[in-house]
């Protein structure tokens, strides 16, 4: 019985490992989270651009495991988006904030389009790849464009 209920409780760590979400301690704090997460993500996406490319070659699970932690990366950096936190490390324009919907919205577009990156990813459909990573990067593009400065 024991047994069962701390297999329950994996489980549901497991199906809901953000429902946690990171704490910061203060703007700086969150600015370096956020800026990790896009870090790490940009160079899984990277992984996947130079195979896109055809600068290196395609190998199935590689890529599979880099759309994985993208996907999951993905949802990470948007809630350390705090208040005040337009620091001058940050990049960050502060149409974040003043046009949040129009943020939330890009960032949503671009997790549904990890999400089908990470799907293509496992068919190992190598035009399936190419077609999902542009238009991936076409979501993070678009709110750079918008939201990141130079
Ligand atoms: C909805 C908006 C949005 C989307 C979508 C988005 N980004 Fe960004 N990104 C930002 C903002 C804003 C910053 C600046 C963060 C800061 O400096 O506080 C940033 C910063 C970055 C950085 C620099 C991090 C650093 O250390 O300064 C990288 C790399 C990056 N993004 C990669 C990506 C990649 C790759 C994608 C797509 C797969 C993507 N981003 C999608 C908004 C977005």
């Amino acid at each position: 019985m024991k047994f069962a209920i701390a297999t329950a409780f994996a489980a549901v760590a497991i199906a809901a490992p953000l429902s946690s979400y990171a704490q910061f301690q203060n703007a700086d704090a969150a600015v370096k989270y956020r800026q990790g997460a896009f870090t790490v993500m940009g160079a899984h996406f990277a992984s996947i651009g130079a195979v896109v490319k055809g600068e290196k070659p395609y190998d199935k699970l590689s890529v599979e495991q880099d759309a994985a932690v993208i996907e999951t990366l993905a949802k990470l950096p948007w809630h350390a988006f705090t208040p005040n936190s337009a620091t001058p490390a940050s990049k960050a324009k502060p149409e974040v904030w003043s046009e949040a919907d129009k943020f939330k919205a890009g960032a949503e577009k671009m997790q549904a389009e990890t999400v089908k990156l990470s799907a293509a990813a496992r068919s190992g459909d190598l035009a399936a790849i190419k077609a999902s990573f542009g238009a991936t990067a076409q979501t993070c593009k678009a709110c750079h464009d918008n939201f990141r400065n130079k």
